[in-house]
């Protein structure tokens, strides 16, 4: 991790936790998280849509110093979209960040680079930061698919999208075959793909935009591996499922650096 990025550790809550277990645990990692930890690194929580409100009111009305996040949205800000939930709708409930593209939605919703593509300029029009995911298949990366995957998410993902913007934005490389299988890239091998992201970045924007974006790994990130994977030199970050949702681990994910 580079001096100049804040690291970023993100909660995706997936389809956990109703509104009452969440009040509970922002307020529980509330009183786990020391100022020092605030100051190191920020730290957002991506809850189910009908948990935001309360996450909103408990975060403003107790000035707990974490990011409201969304786990997905809708581009369109209204319209015949049953069951969506619009971009628009999420900024009005002080959302800062939106998980986009995540290989779930992806993988078992069919949602198509283009699509994501829409999300990310939806999110940037109503003054949000997304968290673009890419990562490949366990079949893929055995082919030798796995650069040629990244390159072609993240070229799509941000089509049209200005240099200036992408600098601001976060891009999660989550390896599929990580994710919720306890099994986590090594060091070397994440470091290496968030490398090849940041490269990906650099050819499709420009070298300053590859300089800021944070860039998270995702995928059984846990209390034991953080800290190694927050060592490497282009991981910025982690975007942690099944960990955050026990507020001791999350917290302890969050204070890597102590360990
Ligand atoms: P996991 O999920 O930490 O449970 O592997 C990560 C993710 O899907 O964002």
């Amino acid at each position: 991790m580079a001096d100049d990025r804040k690291p970023l550790i993100s909660g995706n809550w997936k389809m956990h936790q109703n509104h009452f277990e969440a009040i509970q645990a922002v307020q529980k990692l509330s009183y786990l998280l020391t100022k020092e930890d605030i100051a190191a690194v920020d730290v957002s929580i991506h809850a189910p849509f009908t948990d935001i409100r309360s996450v909103q009111t408990t975060i403003e009305s107790d000035k707990i110093p974490i990011t409201i996040g969304a786990q997905d949205c809708h581009p369109e800000v209204k319209g015949a979209f049953t069951g969506e939930v619009s971009v628009s709708m999420l900024a009005k409930l002080n959302v800062g960040l939106v998980i986009v593209g995540h290989s779930e939605r992806r993988e078992l919703f069919g949602e198509t680079d283009e699509f994501v593509n829409a999300k990310v300029k939806a999110v940037f029009a109503h003054e949000m930061l997304p968290i673009l995911c890419c990562g490949e298949t366990l079949a893929e990366r055995e082919a030798g698919e796995a650069e040629s995957k990244i390159s072609g998410q993240i070229t799509a993902g941000l089509a049209k999208i200005p240099a200036e913007q992408v600098a601001r934005m976060v891009i999660a490389y989550e390896p599929i075959w990580a994710i919720g299988t306890g099994v986590t890239a090594s060091a070397e091998d994440a470091q290496a793909m968030c490398a090849h992201v940041r490269q990906v970045v650099a050819e499709a924007k420009d070298a300053d935009a590859a300089a800021s974006v944070r860039i998270q790994y995702g995928g059984s990130v846990k209390p034991a591996n953080a800290a190694e994977l927050m060592g490497q030199a282009d991981i910025d970050g982690a975007l942690v499922g099944g960990a955050s949702l026990e507020p001791d681990d999350f917290a302890k994910i969050v204070q890597y650096r102590l360990n």
